[in-house]
């Protein structure tokens, strides 16, 4: 009985590797490092000192799936493979529609063919667009502002679907906040392509000097000190959440969405602030104008997943500088290796 984990290669998949080996799970992994390096497989298994198996497929492949699940005897999947840059979503509208929604299509119709109906989904709290409310609760009224979050809202809405024609399947909606930080070992971690688009990558290039300042977009807003305001949360503890929502999977059916935040909102200046004192490096920065499509405050209600799931971040807001740090300032290429000895098996496409 094994899990199988899609988009194990990056950077949230991987530490949900690390905790799912570490409480003894068996894995399938599955990535096409679209985004994501081979190097990364290697350092899950230095940090666990277990092993999986792992195949380098394209979900776009439903016979490379279906040969996966032939040959193993899969009992649930994770499914965070996808691509995730809203600025790239607008740009390249089929790009996204067409990897998210027709991957996870070809996902849950082998799944479905293999009696396998157990899947915990990467959601993302972009499906809440402009919140009305805040903290915002998993009820609210979904409008997601550009492709990206529409991808993630079609496929809950399939899922849902799923759900209604089948009551054998058991899905988590997984609704991500803003995922910081990295493992404390400093081996795995966020490895943005060129220019971080996200706060804290940006942050910690500056701290490493590899940029100049960091733009802070808007000092405007009606927040603690006009800067925008999100809830952190500690990769780490997201990773931790997806243990628990898969074991809820797994015993229970339905369609569930689970906020995972710490439930508390930091503004921009009190991230620099937090990065300076746990890295104690300066980080330099100019206010800059509003960046467009942002909103202002955005934070979660985690009661939900606090009480379903018996969930709760329990990291801090220094572990999660503290943790990026250490990864940034140990490496600070990302992942350097071209290639990687690692059990790859490559299907026929
Ligand atoms: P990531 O890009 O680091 O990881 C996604 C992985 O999926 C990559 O390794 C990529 O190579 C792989 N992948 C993409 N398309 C694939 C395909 N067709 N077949 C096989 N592999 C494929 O992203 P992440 O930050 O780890 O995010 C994981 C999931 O969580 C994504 O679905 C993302 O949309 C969602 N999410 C992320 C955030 C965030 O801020 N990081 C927030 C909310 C939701
Ligand atoms: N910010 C800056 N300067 C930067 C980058 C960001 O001031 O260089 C500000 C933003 O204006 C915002 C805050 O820092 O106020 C956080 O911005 P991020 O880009 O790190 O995160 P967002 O909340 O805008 O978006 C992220 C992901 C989305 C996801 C969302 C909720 O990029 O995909 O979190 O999970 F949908």
């Amino acid at each position: 009985m094994a899990i199988l984990i899609t988009g194990g290669a990056g950077y949230i998949g991987s530490h949900a590797c690390v905790e799912l080996l570490n409480t003894g799970y068996e894995l399938v992994v599955l990535d096409n490092f679209s985004n994501s390096k081979p190097e990364v497989l290697s350092r899950i298994k230095e940090i666990t000192g277990k092993n999986f198996t792992f195949y380098e497929v394209d979900l776009l492949s439903k016979e490379a799936i279906d040969s996966i699940f032939s040959r193993h005897d899969i009992n649930a999947v994770i499914h965070f493979a996808g691509y995730k840059a809203v600025g790239e979503s607008v740009c390249e509208p089929l790009k996204y529609y067409h990897n998210n929604i027709t991957g996870t299509l070809n996902l849950c119709d082998v799944m479905n063919k293999h009696g396998v109906h157990d899947l915990v989904f990467s959601s993302s709290a972009t499906v809440y667009g402009i919140p009305h409310q805040i903290p915002i609760t998993e009820d609210f009224p979904l409008g997601a502002t550009n492709p990206y979050g529409r991808t993630k809202q079609m496929i809950e809405e399939i899922l849902r679907d799923l759900y209604v024609s089948d009551k054998r399947w058991s899905v988590a909606l997984l609704r991500y906040f803003n995922p910081i930080g990295a493992h404390e070992s400093g081996r795995i971690g966020e490895d943005p392509n060129g220019i971080p688009n996200n706060l804290m990558p940006y942050i910690s290039q500056v701290a490493a000097g590899k940029l100049e300042q960091l733009n802070v977009f808007g000092d405007d807003y009606e927040t603690v000190d006009g800067t925008g305001v999100r809830d952190y949360i500690h990769v780490v503890d997201l990773a931790k959440g997806h243990l628990k929502a898969l074991e809820r999977v797994l015993l229970t059916t339905g369609v569930d969405a689970y906020n995972l935040g710490s439930g508390f909102g930091h503004s921009v200046l009190e991230m620099v602030d937090a990065f300076e004192q746990a890295s104690g490096q300066e980080i330099p920065y100019v206010i800059k104008d509003r960046r467009p499509g942002d909103v202002g405050i955005c934070f979660a209600d985690t009661q939900k997943a606090n009480q379903n799931l018996n969930w709760v971040a329990e990291k801090t807001l220094t572990d999660m500088c503290k943790d990026t740090w250490k990864w940034q300032s140990n490496n600070p290429a990302g992942y350097t290796k071209t290639q990687d000895h690692v059990t790859s098996i490559q299907l026929a496409p």
